[in-house]
């Protein structure tokens, strides 16, 4: 069972399988918190949310925010924007309207039982889907819009893809 989970998603999951020494790659989904977006017609729009790893080879946290023009859709897409540590990234992955989007991730971090340095980085990649359940606006100032993540509610981005990477 556990091992044909592992194998649908990555072989670099199965090697950090067999070596079984402690801690282990748990593949456990990304919790995102906080979300804020604030959009305001005489500013950028910005986005900003918290991001904890609770992986035991990395246990990250970090603050990912961006900014860009009101009115646009200048966020990331395809390519990542770094977080405040730097080893995560995040992207928009697919974007209907404000309670209607999804946020892409990336996380670089050490795993070895993948290969001796420099030979021992893993990227995992996970997706957060927001919608109405977890995301609420309201208008702010003169046509201006903000959208709060509900309180206290954290959203999951299962690991969909690792790869080990030098
Ligand atoms: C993860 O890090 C936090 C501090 O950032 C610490 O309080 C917690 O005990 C750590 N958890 C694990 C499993 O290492
Ligand atoms: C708006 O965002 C752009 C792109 O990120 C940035 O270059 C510019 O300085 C920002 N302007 C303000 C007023 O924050
Ligand atoms: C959210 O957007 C996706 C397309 O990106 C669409 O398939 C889906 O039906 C939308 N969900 C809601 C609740 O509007």
């Amino acid at each position: 069972m556990r091992f044909s989970i592992m194998l649908a998603v990555s072989p670099a999951l199965i090697l950090a399988l067999s070596a079984s020494l402690s801690p282990t790659f748990s593949g456990e989904s990304l919790k995102l918190t906080n979300l804020l977006l604030v959009r305001d017609p005489t500013f950028n729009a910005t986005l900003s949310f918290s991001i904890h790893d609770p992986d035991p080879l990395t246990n990250a946290t970090a603050l990912c925010s961006g900014a860009w023009r009101y009115g646009s859709k200048a966020w990331p897409s395809g390519s990542y924007w770094s977080c405040s540590d730097a080893s995560i990234g995040w992207n928009m992955a697919s974007w209907s309207n404000w309670g209607n989007f999804s946020i892409g991730l990336e996380h670089a971090f050490r795993d070895s039982s993948v290969g001796k340095p420099p030979y021992d980085h893993v990227v995992t990649f996970g997706t957060a889907v927001y919608d109405s359940e977890f995301v609420t606006c309201g208008p702010r100032g003169e046509g201006g819009e903000v959208c709060i993540q509900r309180g206290g509610s954290v959203v999951l981005a299962p690991i969909t893809r690792v790869i080990s990477k030098r």
